[in-house]
């Protein structure tokens, strides 16, 4: 499983890559605007840092916006995506940026039905939304699972971006599941790495250590 940090922090990016299990970096205008700081400036220090995938979002409504502001993204790195919604108009500017060989990532998916037609259109990247689902007492988890199915069942190469990711279980969940990526936010990823028993073990061995003799470090 590939993962991605859903974050525009760049000291977050830092810190994921220095871990080294950093695969690639989604944004969205919330992300962007949390930084404070200007956009273009935030977006040429992420392409610096990032060799994998950097997802970078639209905000026009309509296709010719869209495919405008997906091409003005997509000239800033060869790993940009852009990261389009899943409307009609979005459906259009992924099959248009996509035969101009730009990869999307529709985004804002919550339905195995929108996920059909995503596909079709021949988006490289869906981003299905699991804890906003979760949010409304839905089952977030069991559309990564139809998803999995339905683009399985007809050979579909779009792949699944588990996104809005709650915590580590939501990861592990969607790893079952077989998707793809998970984007993951800062706070959740530090969190996978610990378990108490971990910290403990540590400290065990630690102390024993000391009562061994003659050693070598
Ligand atoms: O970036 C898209 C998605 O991951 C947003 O998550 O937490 O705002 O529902 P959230």
């Amino acid at each position: 499983m590939q993962f991605f940090i859903d974050t525009a922090n760049v000291d977050e990016i830092k810190q994921a890559i220095d871990w080294g299990i950093l695969d690639g970096v989604t944004t969205n205008p919330t992300l962007a605007a949390k930084t404070g700081k200007p956009f273009m400036e935030v977006v040429k220090e992420i392409l610096d840092l990032v060799d994998g995938p950097v997802s970078l979002e639209t905000v026009s409504l309509d296709v010719d916006g869209m495919v405008k502001e997906g091409r003005f993204l997509a000239e800033l790195g060869d790993n940009v995506v852009v990261k389009i919604p899943m409307t009609k108009d979005g459906m259009k500017a992924v099959r248009i940026l996509e035969e101009e060989g730009i990869p999307t990532n529709v985004t804002l998916v919550f339905s195995p039905s929108q996920v059909l037609i995503a596909a079709k259109a021949g988006a490289s990247f869906i981003s299905p939304f699991v804890g906003r689902l979760d949010d409304i007492s839905t089952d977030g988890m069991g559309l990564i699972k139809d998803i999995r199915t339905i683009l399985d069942n007809y050979g579909y190469e779009t792949e699944i971006i588990a996104a809005s990711i709650r915590h580590p279980m939501h990861v592990v969940e969607a790893a079952k599941a077989g998707s793809d990526i998970a984007t993951i936010p800062f706070n959740v990823l530090e969190a996978m790495f610990r378990h108490p028993l971990t910290d403990i073990g540590i400290d065990r061995f630690l102390k024993d250590w000391e009562k061994v003799p003659n050693k070598p470090f």
